[in-house]
């Protein structure tokens, strides 16, 4: 395997952007090609055999380009799909849960982790099996958030009605007395300001992409497959379904113009 074959970031739609721009950041010199799963999306109301499947799918898709590793930065994939997916293909595969899970254990003093997610991602219990496995004696509470993606892409990052909703859903984690909070979904580190005033200043947020993204850079490392220092590496852009409107989100998400969005639609 070559050093200067790219990374593939899979997820089922924008949101695994924020994932994208850490490790475009943290490591300019890797080539990355981002698929986003746009004709399935959300996955987070899908059943696990169907986010498995769309999943493998487009593993094999980004395997055929040559990918050295596989970042699954979509958390409800992560939460269902990591066997099937390593079935699907030969590279190393990274989800984003046991980063987040390790992120949570490192700054948590008193060992009470909340967790948000999608429907499908709370319903998983994945991060607390992450969280047990590393500590024993963990304590975890959980609540799904299913608005806050309609919300963070209709770009209702902050205001009166994000307040609210956010207030409600969170209260469930105020009463069980969580100190650190996983952001368990692609999109809520856009959210930020909003959580951490819905939960009060003391509760610590954990953000899976930068979690990830120091656990991706490390991998390679290990493998001797970081790309040459000093280059700049390709960035390509792929969705399942409406690439005109990806483009235009991932402008708003991302900072920065994206050129060009591939189609490549599946049969399922
Ligand atoms: N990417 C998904 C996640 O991180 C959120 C959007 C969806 O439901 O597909 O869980």
């Amino acid at each position: 395997m070559s050093r200067k074959a790219p990374i593939g970031v899979f997820d089922s739609g924008l949101g695994g952007l924020t994932v994208f721009k850490v490790l475009a950041r943290r490591m300019p010199e890797e080539s990355l090609i981002y698929f986003g799963d746009t004709a399935h999306v959300p996955y987070g109301s899908k059943s696990p055999e169907a986010i498995a499947r769309y999943s493998s799918e487009v593993a094999r898709f980004l395997a055929k380009r040559g990918i050295k590793l596989l970042v699954v930065a979509c958390n409800t994939s992560s939460a269902w799909a990591l066997p099937a997916i390593r079935k699907a293909v030969k590279v190393p595969v990274i989800g984003v849960i046991e980063p987040g899970a390790r992120g949570a254990l490192g700054v948590s003093r008193g060992g009470r982790i909340g967790i948000i997610g999608t429907e499908a991602t709370v319903k998983s219990g994945a991060y607390e099996k992450a969280i047990r496995a590393l500590k024993k004696g963990a304590r975890t509470a959980s609540a799904a958030c299913p608005l806050f993606v309609p919300l963070v892409e209709e770009g209702w990052w902050s205001g009166e009605v994000v307040e609210s909703v956010a207030r409600k859903y969170l209260a469930p984690l105020r009463k069980a007395r969580v100190d650190t909070v996983i952001l368990g979904c692609t999109h809520y580190p856009y959210l930020k300001p909003v959580l951490a005033r819905a939960l009060g200043s003391r509760v610590r947020l954990i953000d899976s992409a930068e979690e990830t993204a120091r656990e991706t850079e490390m991998i390679l490392c290990d493998l001797g497959l970081r790309a040459p220092r000093g280059g700049r590496g390709r960035r390509e852009f792929y969705a399942s379904d409406a690439p005109e409107r990806f483009r235009r989100l991932a402008r708003r998400m991302l900072g920065a113009g994206v050129a060009k969005v591939g189609l490549h639609q599946f049969d399922s």
